[in-house]
């Protein structure tokens, strides 16, 4: 199976075809799938997949009153699988998922989905970005080559890539402010407002991030919060949700852990770096159900991430996520989380509480880098999903 993904020729070869089949259908299913193959079989070769196609048909309820990209239909119009019902699916189609928003946000939706087929994909990851914050996650989607950088340079190997700034040819800067790392890590000596705008200089506070002897109330250390648990080693896998640039990562990696860090790209091209740096970036946001099974991972991370700008009703739903993709025994490790005085005591620690977390450990501070006046307060928790959990 591997091995024919990446060939075109086996791919359409009769005998994997059938061999398919077997194995993914009932019998009766069989007899038609095989019906059915035979009379396509002959059609399918690698020269003719269907890339240059056109739309067929556009689904009746769409394409009468409102007027999508063409695109768009596209991908996201329900499409007939070649083998019949497959009972994985329930279905003789399958339908590619978009966020439901994309089709209220039409004229941005018309300006991504309009590329050429087989073509390079416009310059637009600002746009994208735009379009996939205001719900349209996941995006359709393109049958485009993204832009590449004129002149790509590889990263450097592992471990070096670990703690070293890429080549500014790995990266494509249209979409943001800066337009060299350079220019990134400069950031933090002039008082933007960017998201993690010190995060780029891997010599400033990155540096010595968890890495601290001791705990304090609100800055855990890594060594101390792996050490909580019974069992060593059995922390191996786990999310960091908006990860910056990933050092949370990057940590947990030279321990022999591996962390997927959640980013966006806030001007700033943080998917690449973190990826310059050897660690995997997942380009998804707050909003969307984490793509994890339940029960699977081992530790959840978020600092500065999860806090008061986030809707009350959504932040319930993510923490039930994160409890939800942790398996019994893991770790979710809040990092400082804020907000306003009485809020935390009124609003949040009853909802982290009411979803039945074990506490480990529990630190609250003042945050005071915004002035003492705004009156915000930190919370660091580490929490533990209980062995025995469901009722
Ligand atoms: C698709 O684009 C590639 C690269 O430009 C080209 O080599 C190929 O011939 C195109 N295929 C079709 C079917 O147009
Ligand atoms: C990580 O794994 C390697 C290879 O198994 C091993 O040599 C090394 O000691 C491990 N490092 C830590 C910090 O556990």
């Amino acid at each position: 199976m591997e091995n024919s993904s990446h060939n075109a020729r086996s791919l359409v070869s009769c005998s994997n075809l059938l061999f398919l089949s077997l194995i993914l259908s009932s019998n009766l299913l069989t007899l038609l799938v095989s019906t059915n193959f035979l009379s396509t079989c002959s059609l399918e070769s690698p020269q003719s997949l269907p890339i240059t196609t056109a739309v067929e048909q556009p689904p009746p309820d769409c394409s009468g009153k409102v007027d999508l990209p063409p695109e768009f239909i596209a991908f996201t119009s329900p499409q007939k699988l070649p083998f019949g019902v497959n009972a994985n699916f329930d279905s003789d189609e399958i339908l590619p998922p978009v966020g439901s928003p994309c089709t209220r946000l039409q004229p941005m939706l018309r300006r991504y989905m309009s590329y050429e087929v087989n073509g390079s994909c416009p310059d637009d990851e600002a746009l994208a970005q735009k379009l996939l914050l205001g719900g349209c996650e996941p995006l359709p989607r393109r049958r485009c080559r993204p832009p590449a950088p004129k002149a790509y340079v590889e990263p450097y190997p592992l471990p070096d890539s670990l703690w070293s700034t890429p080549s500014d040819s790995s990266v494509v800067w249209t979409a943001y402010t800066c337009k060299s790392y350079s220019c990134l890590i400069n950031r933090h000596t002039q008082k933007s407002s960017d998201d993690c705008n010190d995060c780029f200089d891997l010599n400033w506070r990155e540096k010595h991030r968890w890495t601290s002897d001791k705990s304090t109330d609100l800055d855990f250390s890594i060594d101390e919060v792996l050490s909580l648990k019974k069992a060593p080693g059995t922390i191996r896998i786990g999310l960091d949700i908006g990860g910056g640039v990933a050092t949370f990562a990057v940590r947990m990696m030279q321990r022999n852990i591996t962390i997927i860090t959640t980013s966006m790209n806030l001007n700033g091209p943080f998917n690449s770096f973190i990826a310059s740096r050897g660690v995997i970036p997942l380009y998804i946001s707050i909003s969307q159900r984490l793509p994890f099974f339940d029960n699977t991972l081992d530790i959840v991370h978020s600092m500065h991430v999860l806090s008061n700008w986030i809707p009350t009703t959504l932040f319930h739903f993510v923490i039930f996520d994160i409890y939800r993709v942790l398996r019994p025994g893991g770790l979710f490790w809040l990092d400082h989380f804020f907000c306003v005085g009485e809020e935390l005591e009124k609003v949040y620690v009853p909802l982290i509480e009411s979803v039945g977390f074990r506490k480990v450990k529990w630190g609250v501070g003042r945050k005071l880098d915004r002035g003492l006046e705004l009156n915000e307060i930190y919370l660091s928790a580490l929490l533990e999903k209980p062995l025995i959990n469901s009722w």
